[in-house]
């Protein structure tokens, strides 16, 4: 049984959409902090069991019978999200899984300059030690991310006001669900960290607001705001100091060229081109 965490999240819950269109429900089973919130799943017949990284106790019976487990990385950062990893890890390795897979980043780096990248590697790091093959999906950047940057210009005056940045290849969760899926389900077909799984294109905030201008109707304008300025900006609004400094990670590790990378991977485990920043910004602009 393929077992998948984290379903309940936004990029869990379309892995598991997408990995029921190529493996028969009773195949797949979910691990979740909250079953209530599965119940869609389970009346479709995927086994869903409680399973939370703090409680290696619970996660051997939400990973009983694994083949495979795919552990979708937590919303934390620092030691506290490399802890609840290497349970994970743990757990699915005593359940008896062939493989494990992991959410991962691309640029995922002990020297980034990016918090979250710096957990990834240091949980790929467990990955490599935890005695099983495993398979380290390291995802583009969510395009989500960018849009949530855009959101206080299109309620505001238009002005997007953002550390310097460099080009990123920002990706939609849908087409890093569709992939996840497709490597569940040709187990083996990556082994270790995959290439970066990114978008065709990188773009800078100058381009994306270029674009939002074009898809909105409205003038977006990109300025630069100096790092002290966009963390104070933050914590004004209530953001705890390391949630900003973690924000301001982003715009550090894209001027270092962190995120640059395009690669024809993701398109070809999807068999489509990945979902362009126009389009996601049309289905769905900021704020509706
Ligand atoms: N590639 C990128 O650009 C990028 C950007 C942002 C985040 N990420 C990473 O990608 C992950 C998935 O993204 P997303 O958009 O799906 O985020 P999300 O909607 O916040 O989902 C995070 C999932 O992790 C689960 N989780 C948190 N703590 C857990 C624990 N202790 N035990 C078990 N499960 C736990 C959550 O469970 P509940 O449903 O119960 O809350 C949720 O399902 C994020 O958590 C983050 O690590 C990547």
């Amino acid at each position: 049984m393929i077992i998948v965490t984290g379903a309940t999240g936004q990029l869990g819950r379309q892995i598991v959409e997408r990995l029921l269109t190529r493996v028969p429900a009773d195949q797949v089973g979910v691990s979740v902090r909250d079953p209530r919130k599965a119940q869609g799943f389970a009346d479709r017949g995927v086994r869903v069991r409680q399973g939370s990284f703090t409680d290696a106790a619970g996660l051997a019976d939400a990973f009983e019978g694994a083949t495979q487990v795919l552990i979708v990385s937590v919303d934390k950062l620092g030691e506290q999200a490399v802890q609840q990893h290497r349970t994970a890890i743990g757990a699915a390795v005593a359940a008896g899984a062939r493989r494990v897979l992991y959410t991962s980043h691309m640029g995922a780096d002990p020297s980034s300059h990016f918090q979250a990248c710096r957990d990834h590697a240091a949980t790929e790091d467990a990955l490599r030690a935890c005695g099983v093959p495993f398979t380290s999906l390291r995802n583009g950047f969510h395009a989500a991310s960018a849009v949530q940057f855009l959101g206080p210009a299109l309620a505001g005056g238009g002005e997007v006001a953002l550390p310097a940045d460099g080009p990123v290849s920002w990706t939609a969760h849908a087409d890093l669900a569709d992939a996840a899926a497709a490597v569940l389900a040709d187990e083996g077909r990556f082994d270790g960290p995959t290439p970066p799984l990114t978008a065709a294109e990188a773009l800078t905030f100058d381009d994306i607001a270029k674009i939002a201008t074009q898809v909105t109707g409205r003038t977006i304008t990109r300025t630069t705001a100096t790092d002290d300025r966009f963390r104070r900006q933050l914590t004004d609004r209530g953001v705890p100091a390391e949630a900003a400094d973690h924000l301001l990670g982003i715009f550090a590790a894209a001027r270092a060229g962190e995120f640059s990378t395009v690669d024809p991977t993701l398109a070809s485990l999807i068999g489509r081109p990945p979902t362009t920043l126009d389009t996601m910004l049309a289905e769905q602009p900021p704020g509706h």
